[in-house]
């Protein structure tokens, strides 16, 4: 099972990608907006791999490797997973830092999304982004009109935008 965009090959993770995945996740820089911060150790990234493939299981579809198509390089994760609450999906997205902004981001959430209201029958998906990530918040815009703020909604301490991206592919 796999996505694929003009550019990327989205697919499920494997434990063998950790190393691959804690060469991004242990850049400061990357997780400053991400409350529970970079990655120390390898065993914090396959520990998080390993939740990344158990949510696969239980609801067939999660977290992905993001790969460049013309080199097969991991470059990065994007996917839905379950809120700690439930009972909505969130879109995420996290590439290492030297593929940023050049639309890779825009391009899996796309991805994902046609897949979540075609392919995995969700009815809404969630996005967030820290109120300072300009980044993260253009991204979501890009992704549809739907995008509203609701500011005071509060994770891990966090104020957040809250976006609800309803079925906008479809509509
Ligand atoms: C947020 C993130 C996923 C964006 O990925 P990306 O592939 O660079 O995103 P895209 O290229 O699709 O779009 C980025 C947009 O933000 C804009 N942007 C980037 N930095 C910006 C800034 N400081 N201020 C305003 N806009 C900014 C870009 O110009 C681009 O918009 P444009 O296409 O209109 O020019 C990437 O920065 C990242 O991985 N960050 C670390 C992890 C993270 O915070 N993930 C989000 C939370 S789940």
């Amino acid at each position: 099972m796999f996505l694929e965009t003009p550019r990327l090959r989205l697919r499920p993770f494997v434990p063998e990608d950790a190393e691959a995945v804690f060469r991004y996740r242990r850049d400061p820089d990357l997780m400053r907006y991400i409350p529970v911060g970079a990655d120390k150790t390898i065993g914090d990234t396959r520990k998080l791999i390993d939740w990344y493939i158990a949510h696969q299981e239980k609801y067939g579809f999660s977290k992905w490797a993001v790969e460049l198509r013309q080199t097969g390089e991991l470059i990065g994760d994007s996917g839905l997973l379950l809120l700690e609450d439930g009972p909505d999906f969130e879109l995420g997205y996290r590439l290492a830092r030297e593929y940023w902004d050049r639309g890779f981001a825009t391009e899996c959430g796309r991805a994902w999304l046609e897949a979540a209201f075609s392919t995995f029958g969700l009815q809404r998906v969630v996005a967030f982004a820290h109120p300072e990530h300009a980044a993260s918040i253009r991204v979501m815009a890009k992704l549809g009109k739907g995008v509203r703020e609701a500011g005071a909604l509060l994770w891990h301490g966090y104020r957040l935008v809250l976006g609800g991206l309803a079925k906008l592919l479809s509509s």
